[in-house]
């Protein structure tokens, strides 16, 4: 097989979890004579300081033409004067309305050899944690129309029906294979767009999943319940902003946000794979950075783009014994354990596959 990658690193900890994830992907491609070449394009803030803009054509063109994307993470303090627009945020936001990508999936696992690092107590999460969050990724309130005045400011939110269709079956679909539940959170006691959603949601899977249940949720509930009862969760669907929100408290109760990766999807296999986390500008730079959701994003990528249940596989299983024998980057790392950095992580990864 032959591939080739886009690699936007962006900001902060991005330049540093790319590389040790395009090892771990150089490793696979060498275990299972692939052929995969990568292309650095820049983004975020790294693509205001070089082009004055954090999303430059050329990046869209080229990540337009590859067969995936492999994204760092985009912001930082020094740009955090700028207008909206003008963010690097703007930049990922951009790249994803650009390729298409309106499914983003983020898989919060409980991993074993981490079952002490969360934060909740152990009978909460002894039988395991996994929940797949489905967030709708290129409508709703991060896109809608957005203005200010002198006294004023306002963002709006705003879905239709296709949007919702179309998200709704990538959760059932989902589902299908897992426990054949959804659980579709929304705020439909006091937004129009989610009575629309939780309208249409049930409706579209009543028609084409009959075999799957969906259940609604409203948002303020979810993310108590995500911390009272978290295995109550399997598939969690939801709009662009609460699935920004509630991915990150997920995330959280796995041991560390540094484990989180991500898929975002369109109609196509073109996907772009990124860590859930963001730049962590405070670290970077310092080698002390997690890897692990950069390089399990790889892991969703052979999968879900390429076809490749094996490779996708053989990385997950990497990352489980090196977690097993002991290693950990500081934001997991637990008396007994053995401290590495980031550096040393993706190696210890790349030498397990
Ligand atoms: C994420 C991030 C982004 C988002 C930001 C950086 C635009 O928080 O991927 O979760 O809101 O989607
Ligand atoms: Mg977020």
């Amino acid at each position: 097989m032959k591939k080739h990658i886009a690699v936007l690193a962006g900001d902060g900890i991005g330049p540093e979890i790319t590389a040790g994830a395009v090892a771990v992907l150089q490793k696979v491609a060498q275990k299972y004579r692939h052929k995969f070449t990568f292309e650095h394009l820049p983004i975020g803030g790294a693509a205001i300081d070089a082009f004055g803009e954090p999303l430059p054509a050329r990046t869209i063109e080229r990540c337009l033409a590859s067969d995936s994307v492999l994204l760092g993470a985009v912001g930082g303090p020094k740009w955090d004067g700028l207008a909206g627009n003008k963010r690097p945020e703007a930049g990922l936001l951009g790249i994803r309305k650009a390729m298409g990508l309106y499914s983003n999936i983020r898989p919060a696992k409980l991993w074993r050899a981490l079952a002490d690092a969360s934060p909740l107590k152990k009978p909460l999460v002894e039988n395991g944690v996994e929940i797949i969050i489905v967030r709708e990724l290129t409508g709703g309130i991060y896109f809608g129309e957005r203005g200010n005045s002198q006294d004023e400011a306002w963002d709006t939110e705003k879905y239709s029906v296709h949007e919702i269709e179309r998200i709704t079956r990538i959760a059932c679909e989902l589902a299908r294979k897992r426990t054949k539940q959804v659980i579709s959170v929304d705020k439909a006691n006091v937004l129009e767009t989610s009575r629309l959603w939780r309208k249409t949601a049930h409706a579209y899977a009543e028609k084409h999943f009959p075999d799957v249940t969906i259940t609604d949720m409203l948002v303020d509930n979810a993310a108590m319940q995500i911390v009272k009862n978290p295995a109550q969760f399997d598939v969690l669907l939801t709009s662009n902003m609460f699935g920004d929100i509630l991915a990150d408290e997920a995330a959280q109760i796995t041991g560390s946000i540094g484990m989180l990766a991500s898929s975002s999807l369109g109609d196509g296999t073109r996907g772009l794979y990124e860590p859930i986390h963001g730049s962590a500008p405070d670290i970077a730079g310092k080698d002390i950075a997690n890897p692990i959701a950069t390089v399990l994003s790889c892991a969703m990528m052979l999968r879900d783009s390429f076809c490749r249940s094996e490779e996708c596989a053989a990385i997950e299983n990497a990352v489980a014994r090196v977690l097993d024998e002991g290693f950990r980057t500081a934001d997991i790392f637990s008396k007994g354990m053995k401290k590495v950095g980031c550096r040393d992580m993706a190696a210890l990864i790349t030498e397990h596959i």
